[in-house]
């Protein structure tokens, strides 16, 4: 059962018993009245929204994604074609296995387009492309997914770092979706933005990420506000912490042992080289945490592109609906506190005998937020 439907039918009993047996006799007729009608109403939304929605025709429908070399963009073109789309995959890599694997996996309707985002003349190219081999259908759909991701603090994030995560995750998008309307247009179709949560909170060693996400955030907003006259709906995606490529420990952890090397001896000085190793490990400790099941996350792309009626944002996975609407309510002073709890550091070697806190190694039981 879902945890919505769960928690409908507990505030609908919980209304039941308090409208039969009146245990508060403090509350008056009316005041009671008022709180039985706000649970069962409050049951009726979360009963309403686990309702799947209506799904379009996809016959004639192309979509274009991006990123589809690995991860969500490949499972996602994988279903699309299989519901009866006709996918436009959008690859880095077209001669790599995630594209080849596409190809013999899928329907002679899917198609390898050659894109990267960061390359002006690419993104044209691709959009010159899916209009050479539309034929009969119309762009339906626009599913804004390639990204790439840092996990390291500031001090060692080098300037060309910030400016590579911006291009490809924000101007990125801005570049497809502006090369892509003109045919949006014509369908009163949707943009489909894959943010993340970490757009709408950032945690410690993820400024650079966080600071894409929610530059993506914003542009959704934006563009869906300015689209509404045309009927193009706007939707983002904002998952937690996954596992796929954009979050091998691997590749994070050599990346930031490759940005400390080339940091100024000055900071790394000040940081120290402990505190660099506890930093490596509180970075594999939390993505050790990452969530395994992709479908969470793709599903929802599935039904951002396949609803009638979409929602504007979803969040996938319950746990991390409810973390957002926490934390988000939280004024930054605490829910700082709280993000720094998961992520446990020492004090660096210029601050060591200065703060009163001493020096606590984080134990492996701490976790991650996005999990
Ligand atoms: N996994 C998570 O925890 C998580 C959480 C929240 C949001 N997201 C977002 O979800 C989206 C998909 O990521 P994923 O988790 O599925 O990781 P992924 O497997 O690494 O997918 C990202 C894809 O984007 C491609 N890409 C990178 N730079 C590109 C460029 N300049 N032009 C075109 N394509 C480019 C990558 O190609 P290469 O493989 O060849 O580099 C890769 O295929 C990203 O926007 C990511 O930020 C992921």
């Amino acid at each position: 059962m879902k945890f919505r439907t769960a928690l409908a039918i507990v505030l609908a009993v919980l209304a039941g018993v308090l409208y039969l047996f009146q245990p508060w006799s403090c509350l008056t007729t009316t005041g009671l009245l008022y709180l039985v009608t706000l649970l069962v109403g409050l049951s009726m939304v979360l009963l309403w929204s686990t309702v799947p929605k209506r799904r379009v025709d996809p016959t004639g429908k192309a979509v274009f994604i991006t990123g589809c070399d690995s991860g969500f963009g490949n499972e996602l073109a994988q279903q699309l074609d299989s519901l009866g789309y006709t996918v436009f995959a959008g690859c880095l890599a077209p001669d790599r296995e995630g594209a080849r694997a596409l190809k013999s996996s899928c329907s002679d309707r899917l198609k390898i387009v050659p894109i990267d985002v960061t390359d002006d003349f690419q993104v044209s190219q691709a959009v010159n492309f899916v209009k050479s081999n539309i034929g009969n259908n119309v762009l339906w759909a626009v599913v804004n997914n390639a990204g790439v991701a840092v996990y390291c603090e500031i001090e060692w994030c080098a300037v060309q770092e910030f400016q590579k995560i911006m291009d490809v995750n924000v101007f990125g998008i801005v570049r497809v979706t502006k090369g892509f309307l003109p045919l949006l247009r014509q369908s009163e179709g949707r943009v489909i933005n894959v943010a993340s949560l970490a757009g709408r909170f950032t945690l410690p060693a993820f400024a650079a990420y966080s600071m894409s996400k929610k530059a993506c955030i914003a542009f959704s907003d934006g563009l869906r506000q300015e689209m509404k006259k045309f009927n193009i709906t706007v939707v983002t995606i904002e998952p937690g912490l996954y596992k796929t490529p954009i979050t091998y420990e691997d590749y994070l952890i050599d990346h930031n042992r490759k940005s400390w090397a080339e940091t100024p001896t000055e900071v790394r000085k000040d940081y120290g080289e402990e505190y660099f190793d506890v930093f490596l490990k509180q970075v594999q400790l939390s993505l050790k945490q990452a969530r395994p099941n992709l479908l969470e996350v793709v599903d929802n792309m599935v039904e951002a592109v396949c609803a009638e009626h979409p929602y504007h944002r979803y969040v996938p996975y319950w746990r991390n609906q409810l973390r957002a609407f926490i934390i988000g309510s939280l004024p930054v002073s605490i829910s700082d506190k709280l993000f720094a709890r998961r992520f446990r550091m020492i004090e660096p070697e210029s601050r060591k005998n200065k703060s009163p806190k001493g020096n606590k190694t984080p134990s492996p039981k701490d976790k991650t937020f996005w999990n």
